[in-house]
């Protein structure tokens, strides 16, 4: 299991700080949350952070865009270093192309479904994607409660990519907890977002070292 804490839940007062301790813990990723105030109901933050964690982050950025037309801004995060760009299905009508301008500027491409969004329209989709993102809550704000019905959708999309022989990886973001983490698992997860259940912990890199242990005792 891919762990990935996101920076949406750090604290802003001490990033540097925040950064480091995902650097020395168990997690494999970096979640960077980019909100353009349109696509959803808030604003995170934007290139200077970004450009923030390049310089400090040891681990590859996966960089999730909540923006309502995402296409000006792909080359620019592939430079400040994201290793993974995914969008959201609901805001490109061309997604194709989308698709093939991530690849092109040298990121790994991937495509967020919100709750509403059904697996199958990723048909024509899947086999060209390195990722799918299935938000377990509505996309704008960390901290929410996850949505049930992210486990029928997760083992849905897993058939999907097992029947296009795709190779893309299910990550679940939103409402991740210690709880849910193993079942999502089950369910067929490739990777966690974790914002809340990491950053409110006493110990946040105990709790990245629960995810990853959870997920491994499952598995055994
Ligand atoms: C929500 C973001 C999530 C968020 C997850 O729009 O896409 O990545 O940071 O935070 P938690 O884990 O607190 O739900
Ligand atoms: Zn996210």
């Amino acid at each position: 299991m891919i762990i990935s804490p996101s920076v949406l839940s750090a604290n802003f007062l001490h990033l540097e700080k925040d950064i480091e301790m995902i650097n020395q813990s168990q997690a494999d990723w970096f979640h960077v949350d980019i909100m353009d105030g349109v696509f959803v109901p808030n604003i995170s933050f934007g290139m200077p952070v970004m450009k923030a964690l390049q310089m400090a982050a040891t681990k590859p950025l996966d960089v999730h865009l909540m923006l309502a037309n995402p296409d000006p801004y792909i080359s620019e995060f592939t430079k400040l270093g994201a290793s993974y760009i995914t969008v959201h299905y609901e805001a490109c009508t061309h997604l194709h192309r989308t698709i093939q301008a991530i690849k092109q500027a040298g990121a790994k491409a991937g495509v967020a479904l919100n709750p509403h969004t059904p697996v199958h329209l990723l048909s024509d989709i899947i086999a060209e994607l390195d990722l799918v993102l299935l938000m377990s809550v509505n996309p704008g704000f960390g901290g929410q409660k996850f949505i049930e019905n992210t486990y029928d959708k997760c083992v849905e999309l897993k058939q999907l990519i097992r029947h296009k022989q795709s190779n893309a990886l299910i990550e679940i973001d939103g409402g991740v907890t210690l709880a849910n983490a193993p079942l999502l698992q089950n369910a067929g997860a490739d990777a966690l977002v974790a914002g809340n259940t990491v950053f409110s912990s006493p110990s946040p890199r105990e709790t990245i070292q629960q995810l990853k242990n959870l997920t491994v005792m499952k598995k055994a």
